[in-house]
């Protein structure tokens, strides 16, 4: 695999479970105001970030490259209002498409076609998790200053369940 490639693969590895961490603790930030369903649904964010982390170590050695597991960052977000993690939600999930986008840059450049179709599904999930992003902060602007509606939206985010990544390698 070519070098850049496979060290930007790396970095991302570290990066998607600093997510998980991230969205871990924005579980912990909603379990300690009393909203089980809005942590319900960052813990399983938190564990779908795992998968992507998971899904490029496997990648990197199915590829015969070695896989260098760095320190993961603290989060380093502060939450005051139920809207700040929704909103630095976001804002994340843009930041990672822009990491996504230049791995598959530099894969392009590489004619590393088989990286590029990997990344494919990420392209695809980033757009999923952009979106979601979204839906929520809308939600919580329509819904989130009546209490008898934040509970309502509490309990849908409540039945959010975990499924498995459909990328197969
Ligand atoms: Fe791994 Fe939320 O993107």
């Amino acid at each position: 695999m070519n070098d850049k490639v496979s060290a930007l693969l790396n970095e991302q590895v570290n990066k998607e479970f600093y997510s998980a961490y991230l969205y871990l603790d924005m579980a912990n930030f909603y379990t300690g105001k009393g909203l089980d369903g809005f942590a319900n649904w960052y813990e399983i964010q938190a564990k779908e970030e795992q998968d992507h982390a998971m899904l490029m170590y496997q990648y990197l050695h199915n590829n015969g490259e070695k896989v260098t597991l760095e320190a993961i960052a603290k989060p380093d977000k502060v939450f005051g209002t139920l809207m700040d993690p929704l909103a630095a939600g976001l804002e994340h999930e843009r930041y990672v498409t822009s990491l996504i986008n230049t791995i598959y840059e530099a894969a392009q450049e590489a004619k590393d076609f088989r990286t590029t179709q990997f990344l494919d599904w990420f392209i695809k999930e980033q757009g999923e998790e952009e979106k979601n992003s979204m839906d929520l902060i809308t939600k919580m602007e329509l819904f989130g200053n009546d209490p008898r509606s934040l509970y309502l939206l509490n309990n849908e985010l409540a039945a959010r369940t975990y499924s498995a990544p459909s990328l197969v390698l």
